[in-house]
C-alpha cells in the first residue's frame, strides 16, 4: 500500500525547545489510516496535524474501544533520527488489538508510516538533554452506534510531541504510595494491554496520591492486594540483597519495552535479575532488615525513574537515603546513551531513519 504525503502549507511556530513540558506540543504532521469492514485498513497517509471530525455517537466515546502506544525518537549528532525498538511497539499494539477486538495492523506498513512521519517532522525532534520526540500511535473505534459490539470502522493515527521529562523531578527520586483500596487490573482483564480504560480507572487513586504529596501510586494485584504489579506509568524494579527483582508478567501487568530492555541489560552485565511474584510484605521486610537497596521504575515516558520513598499503610520506606542507586544510574545512563547515540548500540535496539 502506498503512503501518500500531503505537506502542510502553514508550518507552526515551534515552542521553546529548551523548556519543554511532556506531551503538550505537537509537530506539523500526523499519520492516519482508516479501517472499514470488508475493505480492511486503507488509505495510509501523512497529513497536516489538526483536529479530526467524529460523530458524537462514535463508539470510542461510549465504550472506550481504543488502544495506544508510546515511543521516542532522538536525533544523533550526525543528524540521523533514532527510534528505540519501534518494532516492539507495533507488535504490542497488535497484542492490545487482539484483546480489544480491534483488527490487526500491518506492523511493517505502520513502521514505514512512522519512519516517513519522523523524517518529515525531524525539525521537531528536540536535542536538549532529557528531551525527545514522544510518539503516540493509537487506534479508535469510529462507528456511529450505541450498541456494545466491536466497531466496524476504526482510525489508526500517529502523532508526535516534542517533550521534556515525564516527571518534573527528573532523576531526583520520586515518592510513591502503595495503593491498597482501588485496583488497576484484574485476572482476565485488560491490564496487560495499553488501552485508555486502564488509565481512566487509575486517575482517582492518582488524585488522592497527589493530595498526599506522592507522584504516583504503586498498584497491588486485584485479587488479594498483596502482590506488587506496576505503577501505571511505569513497571517497577527492586534491588534486594544484590538481586534485581521485578514482578513477573501475569496478564495484569504491562509488558514494558523499557522493562524488557532493563532485564536484557542486567543479564548482559551478569547482574542477577528475576521476574517473579513479589509481595509488598517482602519489600517491607527487606526494608526492615536493611536489604532493600534500590527501587526504580521503567517506562518509555518515565525512562528510568528512581524511587526514593515508598509509603505503605502508615509505614514510610526511605530507599537508599532518597538518592539514585548505583544500578539505577547505570541502567539510566546506558539506555539514554544508546537512545541518543552517545554509546555504541551493542544490543541492536536502535532503528536509524
Ligand atoms: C509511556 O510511557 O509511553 C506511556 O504510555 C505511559 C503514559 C502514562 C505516558
Amino acid at each position: 500500500m502506498e503512503i501518500t504525503i500531503n505537506k502542510t502549507q502553514n508550518p507552526k511556530a515551534k515552542p521553546d525547545m529548551s523548556n519543554l513540558p511532556f506531551g503538550k506540543y505537537f509537530s506539523d504532521h500526523m499519520f492516519i489510516m482508516d479501517y472499514d469492514e470488508g475493505k480492511g485498513w486503507h488509505d495510509p497517509r501523512i497529513v497536516p496535524y489538526g483536529p479530526i471530525e467524529l460523530d458524537p455517537s462514535a463508539m470510542v466515546f461510549h465504550y472506550a474501544q481504543e488502544v495506544f502506544e508510546g515511543l521516542k525518537a532522538y536525533k544523533s549528532s550526525d543528524g540521523h533520527v533514532r527510534l528505540f525498538r519501534p518494532d516492539k511497539n507495533f507488535a504490542r499494539l497488535n497484542v492490545s488489538n487482539e484483546r480489544l477486538a480491534i483488527p490487526q495492523i500491518d506492523e511493517a506498513l505502520c513502521l514505514e508510516g512512522l519512519k516517513k512521519l519522523v523524517e518529515l517532522d525531524k525539525e521537531w525532534i528536540p536535542e536538549q538533554e532529557g528531551t525527545s520526540l514522544y510518539i503516540r500511535p493509537f487506534i479508535i473505534a469510529t462507528d456511529p452506534f450505541l450498541g456494545v459490539k466491536p466497531s466496524e470502522s476504526y482510525k489508526f493515527m500517529i502523532i508526535c510531541s516534542p517533550s521534556g521529562l515525564y516527571y518534573p523531578e527528573g532523576l531526583a527520586p520520586v515518592k510513591i504510595y502503595v495503593e491498597d483500596s482501588y485496583v488497576r487490573a484484574v485476572r482476565g482483564g485488560t491490564g496487560f494491554t495499553k488501552t485508555g480504560g486502564n488509565y481512566a480507572g487509575s486517575i482517582r487513586a492518582q488524585v488522592v496520591a497527589h493530595e498526599k504529596g506522592y507522584s504516583q501510586v504503586l498498584w497491588l494485584d486485584g485479587v488479594e492486594q498483596k502482590y506488587i504489579e506496576e505503577v501505571g506509568s511505569m513497571n517497577i524494579f527492586f534491588k534486594i540483597n544484590g538481586e534485581v527483582v521485578t514482578p513477573a508478567l501475569n496478564g495484569s501487568i504491562l509488558s514494558g519495552i523499557t522493562r524488557m530492555s532493563t532485564i536484557e541489560l542486567l543479564k548482559s552485565w551478569g547482574v542477577p535479575v528475576s521476574e517473579r511474584k513479589i509481595s509488598i510484605q517482602e519489600v517491607s521486610d527487606a526494608y526492615d532488615n536493611g536489604t532493600l537497596e534500590e527501587c526504580f521504575g521503567t517506562g518509555t515516558a518515565a525512562i528510568i525513574s528512581p524511587v526514593g520513598e515508598l509509603s505503605w499503610d502508615d509505614k514510610v520506606m526511605l530507599i537508599n537515603d532518597n538518592k539514585i542507586g548505583e544500578i539505577t544510574q547505570r541502567i539510566f545512563d546506558t539506555i539514554t546513551n544508546i537512545q541518543t547515540g552517545k554509546e555504541e548500540d551493542k544490543m541492536g535496539w536502535v532503528l536509524k531513519v
